[in-house]
């Protein structure tokens, strides 16, 4: 399977993992996380990234190329040693997801690609880790995405910092600031749609968990001119539109407003009221939740927008001049709105709209102002009303930012993290008193970064031990000072002008400047320049060479804007407002002060004094934001713009100074681990010091002394060429390593899975041997115990029952009864049983008895009808002849035939006689032996010879019938003496007699005689037969005239 790696936009090379496949290296949910050093091998397809690494760190072409590959690759982030470069993509590339905040959590800077997330870690964990408060400085031209960075800066901390135990809205309210501040604070200008017209600092209060529980929020230097004037294409604050594109029709009608921002004249100026890129509805909504996020009160919310109206109404607020050229208000209905929304009396406020106090001598006098200075004093009105609110508006998010345990113990122990959003240096074709103070303000900001570079870079040097080679830049403190020295700086000429009396003007102050620092060499103006520059300057302007280039400034309006003028009587009337924010912005005290309050650029002066003491409190952070190009569009790389940024922002200068020493440097533990590979004597493992390791490595890499420095803690390399034949040459024996390293792995894997599996053999051959084993013996123990059992129970099987004897007799029984199961007699007539143990004889008989009923009733259940009938006359045969006659044993196998005939079996004549007259029998004596049909009919005996009846004996008078006890066949049916009508008995011979004659059931008399039978032969004749046992049948006529029969002796008997 291939390794498919991906570049994403943070220039992080990550594997691309198969959706169906997880791949178990995954560190993140989306990849395998490759570090930084790693991606110096992909250095020749995306730059540098550091710029650290630059072959050529003095040109600015390369410095410039490098961005210009990274940036098409939508690689944004570069880095100059700790410093974040970032270059506006203007165009959501999706790397400031969540997945993106965990994989810069909590790893080395240097470890991951550049970007945003990496340096706010860092900084997060070094406030944590060493409880130093942190400062990090985004600086950038407008539009460059100051703000932008700030605001995901903000982002990851809410997401990734754990949550505070107590006010856990702290996190919203400090993410929920930033639209309203917005808002507020921000325009559409011509080089940004969501310009920031004041400069902020942020501070972030963590405790000591890290958890974010305050902020606070200097704002600086509010562009209110911007309330009263647009240049073209530029729009008024972003609030005034979002109002009256979102407000609710009940509020603008409270309110007095209509929804067209064309009615009100202080939108118009710029003639862009609608933009593409900004919708002021949805921007609306989310300053209406915000504001509710950050404690405001449905009042407060509805005193806001009065003012924010007020402002609108104060802009159409007419004046006509009346004879006297006085001015007049001549708008009414606007009138009568702002003395609603800003709760003053209406004709106090009239006044001071159309005339000013002036105090000479103790007396106040009024003096009517004509129609420009009306015109004039509204629109300072409009201005310090705005400005004002907005500065209320920061205290008030400070308040709902201040964190409630300020007075706890723990409070004490929570860190600070700040955040600098300040304009940036501004260069327009007419640049005034506003770029002046930004630009005073970056060229301040850039001292103290050069300051604070060169000091943390002299200062580790310093800890490694390095002799601090002196570094060649620009030092812009010439250009500071020319601003900002008490007396000969430009402020002070400016305040002095202001404030002397007389007839100051613009131009006087312009003159004060040619006379005070003519000879300054950052300073230029007409009269001051040569020939050829002089055409390049207005007689109205003075130019300043900052550190990042000239600026011509233009002196109208310095003055004014300085003094930043508001008529007393119109502060009076507004100190006297019962809207409370009017009132709290106008404070009564500011009416007695007698001082006259600072000009604009002291305070601001002060400002960024102040708040360069903050900052070189703090462990500082840089991000230097660069914008691409003009047009504000995605993948434009405009190299006339950026290379008057990177030279603005100083960042060939920050680059010589990284530079100046050592282009790399590396903690000694890191550098060895890294390339110990390189080395026999520190491959695999080295025992010694890290810093021993490195020396021996080095030395076996062939660094040249002057290529190298070895510090207390780090390994200092001059050039980049050595680094990057270092990341080759590891890069060769990566490749052998990775084979090798493969191939021992798959060694290890199989040999330790053999391994496994043989364990698991012998651990089963083991057990089931055990088994088989335990099983055995416990298998002979039982047949020792049992014939143990049964030899004492068979010695003691006659004694009574006792546990000695139990089992044997129990065994004894149970064999016998389950033996009996198999040995039970198969028939009735089977008499086998066997012998059963004393103790179960009875049992045994018992059995046995049931067993053979059994048998018989399911005997007698299976005969049939037919059967029954031939055993009943088989049981009446025995009955008479069992035992008593001779050839019965020979009868009892032959079944009895059936004696019933069909009447179509019987010769009609027989059946005729039957039917009709009696038959008559005559005895002819022994002589005459004919065979005969001896038929029972019903009724009768009927002996028939030749269809012809002989003799018929009815039931009634057979009196029984003799035969004798040999096996001859002899019968004599006995007959009443009485029956005249018969012969006297007859003598009959038939194998099968007694079953015809008892199978008729007729006779109940039957003599088994011995010997002998008499026989009545007719009236007075009896005769008698002798019957003698022989050979075989002999009948003959004795002697004596008795019928001799020999019959023969039968075995059976
Ligand atoms: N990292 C970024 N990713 C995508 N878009 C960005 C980024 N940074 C800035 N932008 C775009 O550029 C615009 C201008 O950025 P931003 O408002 O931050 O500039 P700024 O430096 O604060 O300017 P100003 O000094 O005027 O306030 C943003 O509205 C946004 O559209
Ligand atoms: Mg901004």
């Amino acid at each position: 399977m291939a390794l498919q790696v991906e570049l994403i936009p943070t220039g992080e090379i990550i594997r691309v993992v198969h959706p169906h496949r997880p791949c178990k290296l995954a560190l993140g949910s989306d990849g395998v996380r490759v570090t930084m050093e790693s991606a110096l091998t992909a250095r020749d397809r995306v730059g540098v990234q550091d710029f650290v690494l630059l072959e050529n760190f003095t040109s600015e072409a390369a410095f410039i190329e490098n961005l210009r590959r990274r940036f098409r690759e939508n690689l944004i982030y570069t880095y100059i040693g700790p410093v974040l470069v970032s270059v506006n993509p203007y165009r959501d590339l999706q790397i400031y997801t969540r997945q993106h905040m965990e994989r810069y959590r909590g790893v080395s800077f240097y470890e991951v690609p550049p970007h945003l997330f990496a340096v706010a870690d860092t900084v997060y964990r070094a406030l944590r880790t060493e409880r130093r408060d942190q400062a990090v400085m985004i600086s950038g031209e407008s539009g460059a995405g100051k703000t932008e960075a700030t605001k995901r800066l903000l982002q990851f901390y809410a997401e990734t910092c754990p949550a505070p135990e107590r006010g856990g809205a702290v996190r919203d309210r400090l993410l929920q600031s930033n639209p309203v501040l917005e808002a507020f604070g921000n325009a559409k200008t011509l080089r940004n749609d969501n310009s920031s017209r004041f400069g902020k600092y942020m501070d972030v209060q963590f405790d000591f968990k890290g958890a974010p529980v305050g902020g606070h929020i200097l704002s600086y230097l509010l562009e209110k001119s911007r309330v009263v004037h647009q240049n073209h294409g530029e729009r008024n604050f972003h609030i005034f539109y979002q109002l009256l594109e979102g407000g609710e029709e009940e509020t603008l009608r409270r309110l007095g407003l209509e929804r067209n921002p064309q009615s009100y004249l202080y939108l118009v100026k710029g003639q862009c009221a609608k933009v593409s890129s900004i919708n002021d509805k949805n921007d609306w909504k989310v300053v209406r939740k915000a504001l509710t996020v950050i404690n405001f009160t449905e009042d407060e919310v509805e005193d806001l927008l009065s003012i924010v109206a007020s402002v609108l109404h104060l802009g159409n607020l007419h004046f006509a001049a009346d004879e006297e050229s006085n001015a007049q208000v001549t708008s009414e209905n606007q009138f009568k709105y702002l003395t609603r929304l800003l709760g003053v009396d209406g004709s106090t406020f009239r006044e001071a709209l159309t005339h000013r106090k002036i105090i000479a001598k103790g007396e106040e006098l009024l003096s009517p102002l004509n129609l420009e200075q009306a015109a004039y004093a509204r629109d300072a009105l409009a201005k310090a009303v705005y400005s004002r609110t907005f500065t209320w508006l920061v205290g008030k998010i400070n308040r709902s930012l201040a964190s409630k345990d300020a007075q706890s113990p723990s409070w004490r122990s929570t860190t600070v993290l700040g955040l600098l959003d300040i304009y940036g240096f501004e260069v327009f074709q007419h640049n005034s008193f506003e770029q002046f103070c930004i630009n005073y303000c970056n060229e301040k900001l850039q001292q103290l970064f050069i300051e604070l570079t060169l000091k943390s870079e002299q200062e580790e040097y310093e800890a490694e031990g390095i002799a601090w080679e002196p570094v060649q830049y620009f030092n812009n403190k010439i250009i500071c000072d020319l601003v900002e020295e008490k007396f000969k700086g430009i402020i002070s000429i400016l305040d002095e002008e202001c404030l002397r009396p007389g007839e100051a003007t613009d131009l006087t102050f312009l003159e004060k400047l040619e006379d005070t620092i003519k000879h300054h060499p950052h300073f230029l103006t007409h009269k001051l320049a040569d020939q050829r520059t002089r055409k390049s300057l207005g007689r109205g302007e003075f130019r300043l060479l900052h550190y990042a280039g000239e600026v011509t400034y233009s002196v109208t309006g310095f003055l004014d804007k300085n003094n930043d003028l508001l008529f007393r009587n119109l502060k009076e009337t507004m100190c006297s407002s019962e809207n409370p924010i009017m009132s709290q912005c106008f404070d009564r005290s500011e009416l007695s002060d007698k001082k006259r309050p600072e000009t604009v650029a002291t305070q601001f002066k002060m400002s960024l004094l102040q708040l360069v003491e903050i900052l070189q409190s703090k462990e500082p952070a840089y991000i230097r934001c660069i914008k691409p190009n003009d047009a504000k569009q995605p993948g434009r790389f405009d190299e006339v713009l950026i290379r008057h940024q990177v030279k603005y922002l100083g960042l060939m200068e920050n680059l010589r100074v990284r530079r100046a020493g050592f282009a790399y440097r590396r903690k000694y533990e890191a550098f060895l681990q890294r390339y110990k590979s390189l080395c026999p004597e520190t491959w695999p493992t080295w025992a010694g010091r890290p810093q021993d390791g490195v020396a021996v490595l080095v030395r076996h890499l062939g660094y040249k002394p002057e290529e190298y420095k070895m510090g207390r803690t780090k390994i200092f390399i001059r050039f980049p060429k050595t680094l990057f034949a270092t990341e080759d040459a590891l890069e060769v024996r990566r490749q052998s390593l990775a084979t090798k390293i493969q191939a021992s792995w798959r060694g290890f894997h199989w040999r330790q899975k053999f391994l496994r599996v043989k364990r698991s053999a012998i651990c089963i051959q083991s057990w089931w041997r055990g088994t088989l084993g335990r099983r055995k013996a416990a298998k002979r123990k039982w047949a020792a115990q049992t014939i143990r059992r049964l030899i004492r129970g068979f010695i003691l099987r006659h004694a009574p029952r006792c546990p000695e004897n139990a089992f044997f007799l129990d065994h004894v029984r149970t064999s016998f009864l389950l033996n009996l199961r198999r040995q039970l007699p198969r028939n009735v007539l089977d008499t086998s049983w066997p012998i059963p143990p004393p103790a179960l004889r009875e049992a045994s008989e018992l059995l046995r008895e049931l067993c053979m009923k059994n048998m018989v009733w399911k005997y007698c259940r299976s005969i049939s009808p037919e059967w029954k009938q031939q055993l009943h006359q088989k049981a009446v045969a025995s009955e008479i002849f069992k035992g008593k006659k001779d050839n019965y044993p020979q009868s009892v196998p032959r079944l009895f035939i059936s004696t019933r005939l069909g009447a179509d079996e019987i010769s009609p004549k027989v059946l005729q006689a039957l039917g009709t007259e009696p038959i008559q029998v005559r005895h002819r004596g022994w002589r005459h032996r004919r065979p005969r049909q001896l038929l029972l009919t019903p009724n009768a005996v009927v002996i028939v010879e030749d269809a012809k009846v002989k003799q018929r004996i009815d039931y009634t008078n057979l009196t029984g019938i003799s035969v004798s006890s040999l096996s001859d066949s002899l019968f004599v049916l006995h007959v009443q003496r009485e029956d005249n009508k018969q012969k006297g008995d007859v003598v009959l011979q038939s194998d099968s007699y007694s079953r015809r004659l008892f199978s008729a059931d007729r006779v109940n008399n039957i003599n088994i005689n011995q010997g002998s039978i008499t026989y009545a032969g007719g009236p007075g004749r009896d005769g008698i037969i002798d019957f003698t046992p022989g050979s075989e049948l002999l009948i003959t006529k004795a002697k004596n005239g008795h019928l001799a029969v020999v019959a023969p002796r039968l075995n059976s008997r």
